[in-house]
C-alpha cells in the first residue's frame, strides 16, 4: 500500500483537497467556541426553537428564527393628547418586601410614548448634542446587538405609532420631529444608541453573556438616568452593577434569580417591572440634589433636608426585558414617568398609600432611597391630603382600595 505522502506527491489534486478540508475544520471549531454571546457563523439557516440554556456553552447563542407578532397601532394615540400612564407601584405596609416583581408582559405594549414625548426629545437631543459619548456607546462585541435593536424599534415604531414614524426603505423617519434616519448606510451616521434615544422616551441598555455565563453591560443609551451613569457600570456584570450601588437586599433577595434569569430568558418572553423613587429637585435627567452629574461623589448626603413638599417630585420606572433573535443580547429597558407629588397626590387612595409603603420601609431601603432627607415632610402633607379625600367621602375611612395594583 502506498504511503500518504507518496499519494500526495502523485496527485497535487488530492494535496489541495486535504489543505482545504483541514482549514474548513479549524474555522468550525474557531467559531463553535467564541466566548462572547455573538451569531454562531456554522448556523447557515436559523432554527426557530431555541438552544435551552442548559444545552449551550456559556457565551454562545445560536441565532433563531423568531419575529414578535406585529403590533396593532396604539388606539387614538396621539403626541398631544395621550397621557402618561399613571403607574403608582407601591403597595400598602406594614411590610415591604424586595423582590425581583417580574411579570409577564406584551410584545405589543414593548415602547410606551405618550404626550411628555417632545419634552423628552428635547431633553435627550440637548444632552446627546453636549454629552452624548458618555450617555450612549457600546462595545464592539455588542455592536451587531445594537444594530439589531436598531432594526427591531424601526420595525416596531411605525406599526405601534403610525401618526409618528414611517417606515423608509432605509430606516425610519420621525415626521413629528421632521428627522429621518438612515440605518443601513455604512458607516452609520451616529452611534446607534444615540439614534435609539432619540426614537424613544425610554433609555436602554443591553446585556450580552460572557464565557463566564455571566451577562454584562455592553451597550446603553443613558440618558435620563436620574441616580446613575453608564460610564460607571459599562462593562460591569449585574452583580457588580447592583452591589456598586448597595442595591438593598441584592445577595440575599436577588442575586441568584436575576442571574438566572438572565441565562433563560429566551426571544419569546417578554417581562415587565415597576419601581418607584422620591426626587427632592425637578431633574428628569438628573437629580441635582444628590450632587452635579460630573462628580465622582454623588449620594444622597449632599441632598438638603425637608426641602418644602412642592419640591417633592415622583419618579416610577417602568422597565421590560426580552431577548434579541438573532445576537442574543438581553435589551433592558426604562421608561421614566416623573410628576410632582402634589398632583399624584390629587389622585384617590394615592396619598394614603404612598404614605403606608414609605413607612413600610425597612432601614437598609429606607437609606437606599434616602427618606431621611424628605420623610416627615413628606408624609405630614400625604397624612393631610389622605384626610381631606376621606372627609370629603372620596374614599372610605379604612383607605382600602379598588384600584389594582400597579394602579
Ligand atoms: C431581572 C432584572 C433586574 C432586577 C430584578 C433588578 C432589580 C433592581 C432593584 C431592586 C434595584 C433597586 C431599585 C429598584 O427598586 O428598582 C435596582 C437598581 C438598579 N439596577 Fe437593576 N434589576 C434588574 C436588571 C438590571 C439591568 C439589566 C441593569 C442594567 C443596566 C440594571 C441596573 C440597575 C441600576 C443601575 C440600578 C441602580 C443602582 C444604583 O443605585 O447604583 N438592573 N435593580
Amino acid at each position: 500500500m502506498k504511503s500518504t505522502v507518496a499519494m500526495f506527491e502523485e496527485d497535487p489534486i488530492l494535496l489541495c483537497l486535504a489543505i482545504a478540508l483541514l482549514l474548513a475544520a479549524i474555522l468550525v471549531k474557531t467559531y463553535s467556541s467564541r466566548p462572547n454571546i455573538q451569531k454562531d457563523a456554522s448556523a447557515s439557516t436559523p432554527p426557530t426553537t431555541p438552544i435551552s440554556a442548559s444545552k449551550r456553552n456559556p457565551g454562545q447563542w445560536i441565532p433563531i428564527d423568531f419575529k414578535a407578532p406585529d403590533p396593532p397601532p396604539y388606539p387614538d394615540w396621539d403626541v398631544k393628547l395621550t397621557k402618561p400612564l399613571p403607574y403608582r407601584p407601591f403597595k400598602y405596609g406594614p411590610t415591604y418586601f424586595v423582590t425581583m416583581g417580574l411579570r409577564k408582559g406584551n410584545f405589543d405594549d414593548w415602547i410606551e410614548l405618550d404626550n411628555e414625548y417632545l419634552k423628552f426629545h428635547a431633553i435627550k437631543k440637548e444632552r446627546i448634542e453636549t454629552r452624548g459619548d458618555k450617555l450612549c456607546k457600546t462595545a464592539p462585541e455588542a455592536l451587531d446587538a445594537a444594530i439589531e435593536l436598531l432594526e427591531t424599534l424601526c420595525d416596531y415604531l411605525p406599526k405601534r405609532y403610525p401618526s409618528m414614524f414611517i417606515r423608509t426603505s432605509v430606516g425610519i423617519n420621525n415626521v413629528v420631529t421632521d428627522e429621518e434616519f438612515n440605518i443601513v448606510k455604512r458607516p452609520l451616521a451616529e452611534e446607534p444608541m444615540k439614534t435609539i434615544g432619540r426614537l424613544i422616551q425610554d433609555d436602554i441598555a443591553i446585556m450580552t453573556e460572557g464565557s463566564d455565563g455571566q451577562s454584562y453591560l455592553k451597550s446603553g443609551s443613558i440618558i435620563l438616568p436620574g441616580f446613575w451613569k453608564l460610564e460607571e457600570k459599562f462593562n460591569m456584570n449585574l452583580s457588580e452593577i447592583h452591589t456598586s450601588g448597595n442595591v438593598p437586599q441584592f445577595r440575599e433577595k436577588l442575586e441568584k434569580g436575576m442571574v438566572n434569569f438572565f441565562k433563560r430568558v429566551m426571544p419569546d418572553d417578554m417581562v415587565i417591572r415597576h419601581n418607584y423613587f422620591m426626587q427632592v429637585d425637578d431633574g428628569l435627567a438628573w437629580s441635582h440634589s444628590i450632587g452635579p452629574e460630573d462628580s465622582p461623589h454623588v449620594g444622597w448626603f449632599t441632598a438638603e433636608k425637608d426641602k418644602v413638599v412642592e419640591n417633592h417630585w415622583f419618579r416610577s420606572e417602568r422597565q421590560t426585558l426580552r431577548r434579541l433573535p438573532r445576537s442574543g443580547g438581553v435589551v433592558f429597558t426604562i421608561r421614566t414617568y416623573f410628576h410632582p407629588v402634589t398632583e399624584v397626590a390629587k389622585e384617590p387612595y394615592v396619598p394614603g398609600r404612598l404614605a403606608s409603603a414609605i413607612r413600610s420601609w425597612g432601614d437598609d431601603v429606607a437609606k437606599y432611597k434616602g427618606s431621611e432627607k424628605y420623610k416627615s415632610i413628606l408624609l405630614e402633607f400625604l397624612d393631610e391630603e389622605n384626610r381631606k379625600q376621606i372627609d370629603s367621602g372620596l374614599i372610605t375611612e379604612d383607605g382600602s382600595s379598588p384600584l389594582k395594583y400597579p394602579y
